[in-house]
Parts: structure tokens; sequence; C-alpha cells
């Protein structure tokens, strides 16, 4: 169980920027990042003594860095992101961000919900991304440091109206990051709504374990826990079937170099622009969390583990990364990083083969992703 410590918040305002010399930083500090409109942003860091430190602000319940040791024992990002709020404001590809009311792709924008047909913004050629214009990404959440007996631990929320973005019922949205003793960084995500409404919500950071991000991530081995995927239109809607992947570029049931076939003739590789697919995950049952994924950077030698309860995993690759927006001294381009987003599958509401995303009154969505570090000789 988590326990709110909201005292801590006064006391640790930046402490750990110069601890004593030989005292562990505090488990979360927390210090202004500025402003978005008329609202205060801040940014929180947790940090575990001997290893991993996460640093998540209130705009979007962006992870904005996630430093991890790498073979010889240096702390470096692994995750693309910028030192200050301004170039998030400018527009990013969801570096970092919760992504939601509904992650991923919605076809035509359009879906019907108890007989009635609900139209959202087309942000994404003629689909809705990410839960449109201006989803959670580009949402200030309320934030509060909890401490578990695992690890220190903030939860955002953010309280969505009826009818934004063209999404029915009002729906109360938390996400919780948290670290373990053991390397890991837990990101959870619930939620409660007043009516009936889709829900799909994700983690949309980009890795680079390298910690250069002027490396490209073509040289990362992965290994995906997937018998299929589901392969996309030209839109990257799903067709509905779900194809083995057994015998295809999209196999990643051993670990793959990303590279190595990212460029065969391929019609569903050329669909992408590369990999931008969602693999549907090998699960005993519904929301019994099982290792989605293992990526490994043989340069570093970090590996990280995927470990949810969700039922897919869009794998994404930066196919559409082009060095915009450049933040001082960040220039991200192509495929210098690559997602790894926990999800339901894209376009399930119009998809009724799909796991359900419906939501409603008196339910609770619930899902856990727990990303674990480690290094490989
Ligand atoms: C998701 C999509 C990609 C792309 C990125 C953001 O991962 O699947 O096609 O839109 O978001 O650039």
């Amino acid at each position: 169980m988590l326990l709110a410590t909201a005292c801590l918040a006064a006391a640790a305002a930046f402490a750990y920027a110069a601890p004593a010399s030989d005292k562990a930083p505090p488990p979360v500090a927390t210090a202004s990042f500025g402003r978005a409109g008329d609202r205060n942003v801040e940014i929180y860091t947790l940090s575990s003594a001997h290893g991993i430190e996460a640093r998540i602000m209130t705009y979007g319940a962006t992870l904005v860095s996630l430093k991890t040791p790498d073979r010889a024992g240096r702390m470096q990002n692994v995750v693309l992101g910028f030192d200050t709020l301004e170039p998030y404001l400018a527009g990013v590809p969801y570096f970092g961000a919760s992504v939601g009311r509904f992650a991923n792709r919605i076809a035509n924008g359009r879906f019907t919900l108890d007989g009635k047909t609900y139209q959202l913004p087309r942000n994404d050629g003629p689909n809705s991304l990410h839960g449109g214009t201006r989803g959670f990404d580009k949402r200030v959440w309320s934030a509060e440091q909890l401490e578990s007996p695992g690890g220190p631990a903030v939860r955002l929320t953010y309280v969505s109206a009826a009818g934004e973005e063209g999404y029915p019922g009002e729906l109360t949205a938390h996400v919780t990051y948290g670290l373990g003793s053991d390397n890991a960084l837990t990101i959870e995500f619930e939620a409660t709504t007043t009516a009936a409404t889709p829900v799909n919500l994700a983690n949309h950071a980009y890795f680079n374990l390298s910690g250069d991000p002027r490396r490209t991530i073509l040289d990362h081995l992965i290994a995906i826990s997937a018998d299929r995927f589901t392969p996309v239109d030209a839109t990257l809607i799903p067709t509905g079937e779900l194809r083995p992947v057994a015998g295809t570029a999209f196999d990643f049931r051993r670990p793959q170099a990303i590279g190595s076939r990212i460029a065969d003739n391929d019609e569903q590789l050329r669909l992408g622009h590369g990999y931008d697919h969602n693999w549907v995950l090998n699960q005993p049952g519904p929301g019994v969390a099982t290792v989605a994924a293992v990526l490994t950077d043989p340069h570093s030698g970090r590996e990280m583990e995927v470990r949810t309860t969700q039922p897919g995993l869009q794998f994404y690759t930066g196919n559409f990364l082009d060095g915009k927006p450049a933040g001082a001294g960040s220039v991200f381009s192509y495929r210098t990083g690559l997602c790894l987003e926990t999800q339901h599958f894209p376009d399930s509401p119009n998809q009724p083969a799909f796991p359900a995303t419906i939501l409603r009154p008196g339910q609770r969505f619930s899902a856990t992703t727990v990303l674990t570090f480690r290094v490989v000789k």
C-alpha cells in the first residue's frame, strides 16, 4: 500500500542538488519547472539509494529523464527528453508523456457507444491519435508524493471534463510512478468515469539505452513475447487480423537486432515506415502480468525488462523523429529513440473482437507496467 507523505514536499525542495557529502539523496525532491499558461509546472525527482533516478513533470505527467547505470556503473539518461519546459510547450511527439484519454488511433476519429456516435478531433490524417488535439499529454496534472514500503513514488491526477476532446463522461485519471529497491520503475494507471467512455492510457517514453541520443537504436536487441501482431492499413489502423509473427520480420520471440530486418521488402514495414505496430502479448489470462519485452543495448550493457498487465505493446522505432524540436544540446533524429507503449490495441472501440476498452461508471480501470533495469556483460 502507498502512504501519502505530503510533508516531504516542503522539506525536499531540490535538497538533492547539493547533498551533504556522504548522505544519500532524499527519495523525492520537487522543484518548479516553469509555467504552462496560468499553471505552475512542477518536476519531481525520485531516487533510489544505489539505483536509478526518475524525473517526472506535471505537464503531461511526463517522464522527463530516467538515469540508470551502464556496465561500468555510469549513470546516464535512457529516455529522450528536455531539461526545460519550453520545447514541450512548443510541441514534441509525446516524449515520455502519459497519453490519453485514448492512446493510439481511432479510425476516422469516430466510434459508436450504446447506440450513440461520437466524433473526435482528427489530428492524424483521417484518424484521431493519442486523445486528440489536446490530449492528456498537454494538460497540467496535480501531483502528490507517496512513499511505499518499496520506495518513493509520485501520484498524478487529471480530471478530464465530460465532452473534452469529444469523449463522453468525466474521467478521473491517475498515474503513479514509483521506484523499487530493485532498479525498477513502476508505472500504474487508474481511471474512473461518470459515463461510459473508451479508455486507453499509456506511457510514451522513447528509450535509447546507450545513454547517447546521437546514436540510433538500430543495434539494440529486442525480444517481444507475442506470437501475433495486428497488421495495419495505410493510415496505421489495424485491419482486424491477428497475424502470426512466425516467418516474418515481426518475429521477436527470440532477441533480434532492431535494424536487422527493418528495411526488408515487407508490406507492413512499408506501411509503418518501419516498426509502428501493436503486438498481441502472450498472456495466460486477461490482466495477468507477463514479461512483454526485453530490450538490450550491447554497447552500454544496459538491459530493460518490460512487464505489464496490458494486452498489447505498440513497438515504434521513432520513424517520424526528425530532429525537431531541438532543445539546448538535444537533437533527436530519425530512429534515435524507440517506444514500447504497453496499452490496449489501436482502434479497439471499432473492433469488437479486440479486448474491450469501454469503462463504465462503477468500474475502475487499472494497468501496471514495470520497467526493470540490469546490465549484461
Ligand atoms: C505513436 C504512433 C506513431 C507516432 C507516434 C508519435 O507511437 O504509433 O505512429 O504517431 O506515436 O509521433
